[in-house]
């Protein structure tokens, strides 16, 4: 069986470990720093595998030890934005939590793949590769399998088609700068730019940018978890049975979309062996300045974060 260690058991933390268990993909470890709630969460969580007919072993612990061996490490530890706050705000505070949870996770696993959830999530990622000094390839931040499934889920809402025929590409930083890419977005491969009216799609377009503030708005208190963590289990699937998956993913820059010393949401294919390949679409004029937009914002935060630690 695979393992995979999740870091802040958490909302998404947590409930990354319902979706996974549900796959039957790898035996879990449920990691954070409050004593007992890892416990009695993967206690309870077990406690659900007879009834859904899962073998899966999932343990919860305040302890990295226990983390030995994973072949994915899981990263959410760490603060969720609250309404008005930004997420660069979280910037210092969860840089230090992540800072350890990835350096700590290495030192037992140090095969791992890691995926990085935390916010300022392209910084977050950023700084874990820094610190763990891993190649590209295996730390991955999640952002875009997100955003796409929140702007696929607007489109199914407004054309009444189902999501499966639905794809649709965010790329960019994960922050209101996103790019939802109209022209690749298509159903049944039809563009959405030919399906939908305008107006429409520009309501989509918008509403995707601001869909984690619209659930922290509504919530009052914490953030999305459900699709968050759903995301992470997809990509958890397509690295643990080498599905070759294309989906947009943060990953380090090294030259593509004109990009260097970044993390930032392309498309990248997802095995074994962490990310296989990059993909460089074909931007028209608009596209390229909207994506070079979102890399300033994103530099800009990567450029806070150097200035607070030293990597
Ligand atoms: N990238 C994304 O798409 C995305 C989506 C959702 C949430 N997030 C981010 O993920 C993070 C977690 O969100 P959440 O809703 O699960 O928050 P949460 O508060 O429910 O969970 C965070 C957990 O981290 C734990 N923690 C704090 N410090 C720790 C440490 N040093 N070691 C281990 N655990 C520690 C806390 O005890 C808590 O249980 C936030 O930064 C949030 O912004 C990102």
């Amino acid at each position: 069986m695979n393992k995979i260690s999740i870091i802040g058991a958490g909302m998404t933390g947590a409930t990354a470990a319902h979706w996974l268990a549900e796959r039957e993909l790898a035996d879990l470890v449920l990691v954070d720093v409050v004593e007992g709630m890892p416990q009695g969460k993967a206690l309870d969580m077990a406690e659900a595998m007879p009834i859904i007919g899962k073998d899966v072993e999932i343990v919860g612990t305040n302890d990295y030890a226990a983390t030995k061996n994973s072949d994915i490490i899981i990263i959410t530890a760490g603060i969720a934005r609250k309404p008005g706050m930004s997420r660069d705000d979280l910037l210092k505070t969860n840089a230090d939590i992540v800072g350890k949870a990835a350096t700590e996770t290495l030192k037992y696993s140090p095969d791992a793949i890691f995926i990085v959830l935390t916010n300022p999530l392209d910084t977050m990622a950023y700084l874990t590769m820094r610190m763990t000094k891993l190649p590209r390839e295996r730390v991955i931040g999640q952002a875009g399998v997100l955003d796409s499934a929140r702007m696929r889920a607007f489109v199914a809402m407004e054309s009444g088609v189902s999501v499966e025929n639905i794809q649709c590409y965010v790329l960019g930083g994960h922050g209101d700068k996103m790019v939802p890419l109209t022209r690749q977005s298509n159903i049944a491969g039809i563009s959405l730019k030919d399906y939908l009216p305008a107006d429409k799609l520009e309501a989509i377009v918008n509403r995707t940018r601001k869909g984690g503030g619209e659930i922290v708005n509504l919530l009052k208190t914490g953030s999305a978890y459900y699709a968050p963590s759903a995301a992470c289990a997809q990509m958890a699937e397509a690295i643990l049975k080498d599905k070759h998956l294309i989906v947009p993913c943060a990953a380090h820059m090294e030259g593509e979309y004109g990009l260097k010393d970044m993390f930032f949401g392309v498309p990248v294919q997802l095995g074994r062996k962490g990310i296989e390949r990059i993909i460089e679409y074909k931007l028209d004029a608009d596209e390229k300045a909207a994506l070079d937009k979102s890399a300033a914002s994103v530099k800009e935060t990567h450029d806070a974060l150097k200035n607070l630690v030293t990597l």
